[in-house]
């Protein structure tokens, strides 16, 4: 039988650098209003490591769920950028935190902060109590900052959200994870390189399997899309989610965006979308969330959400001193 979960707490954290389109336009040939009519993009934040960022959205989403570190059994960290190859990031994020348990990296790319949360709610499911689930990525550091096809595109950032196990209703109505293994060849990065990217392949591809797979997810949670509340794409780019939400069928009002200043921080943007939505109001108790991500692999994930009430809903809460 599925246990109850519920998402208690958001956060998110971006470098303080901003890097404008201007910016670029001073030493590439490109112009702001190229980038912000092929993209929707205006600006990005580039600095920090994963690490870094990761803790400070970490830390920001367990102040929000009113829970320590020490509350947390099982650290799921999306990167694509891990600041070592070995260990894994979420070693010295777990230390950092002082959580228990488990922790471990997942590399699904764009569409990792979906797969965390997929993954962290099967994990609660057998058993754990409390999840940190965090997407943080720096590919400004992996991106040829004078190549103007792929430079303007990415950003850095994290965004972590607390996903707790209740005697509730279950989290996630519906799931689809995904990939195509053949497609590794448009967009990759080798050791030690810079992303190379097939751009119009990864656009045509990325619709139609995100829209496939949110098809699939929305028929098996025998959900309309005029009953989805909040749309939270993978924020790659402006004209990939209006073509998305297009052939979906959902309200453009209902989406998610904050590739505008963030640009594409692969595996954080889901969750910085989530944590400046929810930090705007955007959901209340009973909402229903569609997530919808893919990245280099080629990966997917769609998962329908329906949005928790009160953290004061839980129980099994084994610190209460802890909480707020
Ligand atoms: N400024 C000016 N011109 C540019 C720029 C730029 N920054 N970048 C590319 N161009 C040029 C190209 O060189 C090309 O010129 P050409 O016709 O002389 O060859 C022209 O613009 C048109 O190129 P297109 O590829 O047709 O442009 P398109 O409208 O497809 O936009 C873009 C390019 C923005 C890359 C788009 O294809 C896209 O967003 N693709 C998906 C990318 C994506 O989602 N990547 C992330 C995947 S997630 C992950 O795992 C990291």
């Amino acid at each position: 039988m599925m246990r109850g979960a519920q998402i208690t707490g958001w956060g998110l954290s971006l470098p303080d650098k901003v890097v404008t389109n201007a910016d670029f336009a001073a030493h590439l040939d490109t112009t702001d209003q190229w980038i912000v009519e092929r993209t929707g993009i205006k600006e990005r934040r580039h600095g920090g490591t994963s690490s870094e960022l990761a803790i400070e959205s970490a830390k920001r989403a367990l102040d929000r769920a009113g829970r320590r570190g020490r509350e947390i059994d099982l650290l799921v960290l999306a990167t694509t950028t891990p600041d070592q190859t070995v260990p894994a990031t979420s070693a010295w994020v777990h230390h950092q935190l002082g959580c228990r348990g488990a922790a471990f990296d997942l590399n699904a790319a764009c569409a990792g902060f979906v797969y965390g949360l997929v993954t962290a709610v099967a994990l609660l499911n057998a058993g754990h109590e409390r999840a940190l689930v965090v997407g943080a990525d720096t590919l400004s550091q992996i991106t040829d900052q004078n190549d103007r096809n792929t430079a303007v595109l990415f950003g850095d950032g994290a965004g972590a959200i607390v996903v707790e196990a209740t005697e509730g209703e279950p989290l996630i109505l519906a799931h689809d994870l995904g990939l195509d293994g053949s497609l590794t060849s448009i967009l990759y990065c080798d050791r030690g390189g810079y992303i190379v990217m097939e751009g119009r392949e990864v656009f045509r591809k990325a619709v139609r399997v995100t829209v496939e797979s949110a098809q699939r997810v929305l028929k098996q949670a025998d959900v309309k899309a005029e009953d989805i509340a909040l749309f939270i794409p993978h924020q790659a780019n402006i004209r990939i989610i209006n073509a998305m939400g297009e052939r979906l069928g959902i309200d453009p009002a209902r989406y998610a965006v904050c590739l505008d200043h963030t640009g594409n921080t692969s595996a954080a943007s889901c969750g910085i979308a989530l944590a400046e939505a929810a930090d705007a109001g955007r959901l209340k108790e009973g909402d229903l969330v569609l997530f919808s991500g893919f990245g280099a692999g080629m990966t997917w994930a769609s998962a329908v959400v329906r949005w928790g009430g009160a953290p004061e809903a839980l129980t099994g809460a084994d610190d209460a001193g802890a909480r707020r």
